[in-house]
């Protein structure tokens, strides 16, 4: 039955303007992500991000972006800059719809944590301005298919804090090394981290880490 209602919804898919995936011919090609992402998309490390389950609109974007160079708005990934330009379309959708294929294996939320986090995740902050996680990221950390909002639920810790200080710094200082400033989506994600504390991003991601 899952497997019917996935050939439905890629059948949907194939009327967009973008080459439609196929995750078993993505398999193959993903071998060379898999050193760092790991085989299924749950890597091992906890600087490389998780790609399991992520959704494939999001995850085509980035590539896009990593190929498209930071000199052009791309978002700069120097792990990938070597393997990114030999992916065609048809490569990178493939590639999308097998991770996206995948389950994301969650991580434990910190307890010390987990009140503060939760706050931020669900509440955001008034007084400064952080809009809730949960609006665009949704309840569950799921994220958005449609709009390609990344699903968050499980990732490792230390990498979401890592991008949210990105996100941040790209905030207050566009030029530093290290920011995230590539283009409007992001941008949305450097309006809501502009006022958070070291503190509330630490929580945050430790909560989104245990999501599931
Ligand atoms: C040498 C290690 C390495 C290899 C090989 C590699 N990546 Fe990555 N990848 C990274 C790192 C590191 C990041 C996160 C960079 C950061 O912190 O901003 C990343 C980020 C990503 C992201 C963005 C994820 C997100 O949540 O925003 C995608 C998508 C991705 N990689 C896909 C791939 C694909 C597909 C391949 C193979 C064609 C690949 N990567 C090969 C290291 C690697
Ligand atoms: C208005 C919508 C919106 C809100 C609210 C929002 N986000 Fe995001 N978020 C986005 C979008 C869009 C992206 C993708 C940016 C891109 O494509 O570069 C993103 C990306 C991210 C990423 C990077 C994911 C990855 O895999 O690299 C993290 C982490 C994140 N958001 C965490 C949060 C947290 C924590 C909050 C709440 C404090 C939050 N977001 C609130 C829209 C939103």
């Amino acid at each position: 039955m899952k497997k019917l209602i996935l050939s439905v919804l890629m059948m949907a898919a194939a009327g967009s303007a973008m080459a439609t995936g196929n995750a078993e011919a993505g398999k193959n090609k993903a071998a060379q992500c898999s050193a760092c992402h790991g085989a299924d998309g749950n890597s091992p490390a906890a600087m490389f991000p998780k790609l399991a389950g992520q959704h494939e609109k999001y995850i085509i974007k980035q590539l896009n972006d990593v190929k498209k160079k930071p000199e052009n708005d791309g978002r700069s990934i120097p792990e990938m800059a070597g393997i990114v330009p030999g992916l065609s379309d048809q490569d990178i959708a493939d590639i999308a719809a097998y991770y996206s294929a995948q389950t994301i294996k969650g991580e434990t939320v910190k307890a010390d944590l987990k009140d503060k986090g939760e706050a931020v995740y669900r509440g955001g902050s008034l007084k400064k301005g952080t809009p809730a996680c949960t609006g665009c990221h949704g309840p569950s950390g799921k994220g958005n298919k449609g709009a390609g909002y990344p699903a968050l639920a499980g990732q490792h810790a230390a990498y979401i804090e890592k991008q949210l200080k990105a996100f941040r710094l790209g905030a207050d200082e566009p030029k530093a090394q290290g920011a995230r400033v590539n283009d409007g989506d992001s941008r949305i994600m450097r309006d809501v981290t502009s006022g958070m504390t070291d503190y509330e991003i630490r929580a945050v991601a430790s909560f989104i880490s245990g999501l599931r």
